[in-house]
């Protein structure tokens, strides 16, 4: 078969982004080649976002440019991965019968399989002669293929033994040099908390747990190849748990295991140490085991199961960075019920100020700094429930909170059975209120770094600086394609509305190759600084510049900066 070439574009959270690097690697070791031009590519993928409305709209009219091409070249393969896949399944491809693939986000290590299937089918389709008048092959429907898992989530123990996904991530190729120093590793797949608002239980099924081992076998390889920060993945990450006695091995392979519920809030799990691996435990192995990666971060948390023992492990580790991203939804503790989040607003900020005594230390060029999300016009939400939630905003502090209407997702409790009663204005007017209270305290919080010292992360070219080289807004995202998120602001948000963290670094991507076009010879003469974006431990975005010769050098390594000013949110700064 002649090298086939693949254009994939993601959609939505980092936990897609590594799923899109994962299918990628693997689509590479068969032979197929990468493209960041859609119009170029044999293939065409998207990874998919369903969590809120917005996001799978994008997926859609995607889908709709296609429909001319693909009937000029019917040869053309579409595949839909990820949420909207398991959510939709076949109803998508009647919908939208420019679809060729689809595969859902558990069958992901099943896609080359079927993406090969599909590129051989079109090609004899092709080959034979088989097409309509219309320029469509005969057996269209015939060659389709759509992969779902059980979305009536399988028995949690059998998915566990049955997980062939695992052998996605352990299968991972990572090369020297396409991951500019940083890299996702996921510890926990699915979720078990079903709020009532969300699709994750249901599109990526219930939670399992991966083996401790294979976790810090894969930080060692990306360690291997150059990468310094690893983020830990899960969509409650800090609820990572791995009880060895209860482990299941399937041809020699430990598999990831089921959720097994320790609630014990700040106590620590009485079984630590005695065949159990706590979250606490493995962030202590990696940083122990692992010391070349230098950066240990991970996303999502939630708010419940911060034990003491994660605290204290986070103090005590040095590489293990000051920043928590910790959801609140609300501050109503009527809101926080109906969305069934299993805690009140006062727990949620003892929290805060349980996390800040243990990890605060601005003193050291350690402040700690935390993000949350919000949603604002839930069903039934008052006034009322809304001022709880901007006062919550007022005492926690964030560094940026990722604010969202609320968006009716199809299969969740929320769609079923709430009337999304609050009117699209005044879910508009809450979100820019909430937004403007948060802009004002990330500025504050901006201002309060100013002359402070900080070990900051190149992560690449500032997205100013891109401008500054005539890249167009379409370039950039091209550049961006391969497998990564489209939106400029946080890779988790794409459609957010965020203060404070959507600056310029959030164009980076983790796991992505670094991106150095912009630095450009023809930018004009080489001694004009280029300004470079990089983050803090805490994840403050920081802005430098730096000499045009040296910059590229300069991407992927962790240097000493002084903050000299805030300016619009966003910090910057000068080598010490
Ligand atoms: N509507 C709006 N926002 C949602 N989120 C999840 N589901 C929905 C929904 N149906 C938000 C939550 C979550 C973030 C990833 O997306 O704030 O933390
Ligand atoms: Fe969704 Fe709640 Fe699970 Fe987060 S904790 S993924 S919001 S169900």
């Amino acid at each position: 078969m002649p090298q086939r070439t693949v254009y994939l574009e993601t959609f939505g959270c980092q936990m897609n982004e590594l799923d899109s690097e994962l299918v990628a690697g693997s689509l590479r070791a068969l032979g197929y080649a990468f493209t960041t031009d859609a119009s170029a590519a044999d293939v065409v993928l998207y990874n998919t976002c369903s969590v809120r409305e917005q996001a799978e709209q994008k997926v859609w009219s995607r889908l709709g440019e296609l429909k001319a091409r693909k009937a000029a070249h019917p040869e053309l393969v579409v595949g839909v991965l990820g949420c909207l896949a398991e959510r939709d399944g076949v109803d998508l491809i009647k919908r939208m019968p420019v679809v060729d693939v689809m595969c859902g986000p558990g069958e992901l290590d099943k896609l080359p399989t079927l993406l090969d299937n599909a590129v051989r089918t079109r090609e004899s389709i092709i080959a034979g002669g088989t097409i309509e008048p219309d320029g469509r092959p005969r057996i269209r429907s015939a060659s389709q293929v759509a992969l779902q898992g059980n979305t009536s989530r399988r028995s949690a123990t059998l998915a566990a033994a049955e997980d062939s996904l695992e052998l996605l991530d352990l299968s991972r190729s990572v090369s020297p040099t396409d991951h500019g120093g940083t890299a996702y590793v996921r510890i926990t797949r699915g979720c078990n908390k079903f709020c009532t608002y969300c699709v994750v239980p249901f599109t990526r099924g219930a939670e399992i747990h991966r083996p401790p081992d294979h976790i810090i076998d894969e930080c060692k390889r990306l360690a291997d190849a150059g990468v310094i920060e690893v983020t830990l993945l899960g969509q409650t990450v800090n609820h990572y748990r791995f009880e060895h006695g209860a482990a299941v091995t399937t041809n020699g392979i430990t598999q990831p295991q089921k959720g097994r519920a320790f609630t014990g809030a700040h106590r620590a799990d009485p079984l630590r140490g005695a065949g159990v691996t706590t979250f606490a435990d493995l962030l202590a192995r990696i940083h122990d085991e692992v010391p070349a990666i230098k950066r240990l971060r991970f996303v999502t948390s939630y708010p419940r199961d911060f034990g003491d023992d994660v605290l204290q492990v986070i103090r005590d580790h040095p590489r293990i960075c000051r920043y928590l991203h910790v959801p609140a939804q609300s501050g109503s503790d009527r809101m926080l019920g109906v969305m069934n989040r299993g805690y009140e607003a006062a727990e949620y900020l003892d929290f805060l100020d349980r996390a800040r005594a243990f990890l605060d230390q601005p003193e050291l060029g350690r402040p700690l700094m935390i993000s949350g999300d919000f949603i604002v016009g839930f069903p039934s939400e008052t006034d009322e429930d809304f001022r709880a939630t901007v006062a919550l905003v007022e005492r926690a502090r964030y560094k940026n909170a990722f604010i969202f209407k609320y968006s009716p997702r199809p299969g969740t409790v929320a769609y079923d059975r709430m009337t999304d009663d609050v009117p699209e204005e005044t879910k508009r007017r809450r979100n820019n209120e909430l937004l403007a209270v948060q802009a004002r305290i990330s500025d504050e919080i901006a201002r309060e770094q100013v002359g402070r010292t900080f070990d900051i992360m190149i992560e690449g070219v500032s997205k100013q600086q891109k401008k500054r080289a005539g890249a167009s807004h379409g370039q950039i995202r091209k550049s961006n394609a391969v497998m990564l998120t489209v939106g400029g602001k946080d890779p988790t948000h794409d459609d957010a509305s965020s203060n404070g963290a959507c600056g310029d670094g959030c164009s980076h991507v983790h796991g992505a190759p670094v991106d150095t076009s912009h630095i450009s010879h023809t930018d004009g003469p080489s001694n004009e600084p280029v300004q470079l974006s990089g983050r803090t431990d805490g994840d403050l975005i920081v802005f430098i510049d730096a000499p045009a010769h040296d910059a590229t050098a300069l991407i992927g390594r962790i240097l000493p900066v002084r903050v000299d000013r805030a300016e619009r949110l966003a910090l910057h700064a000068s080598f010490v």
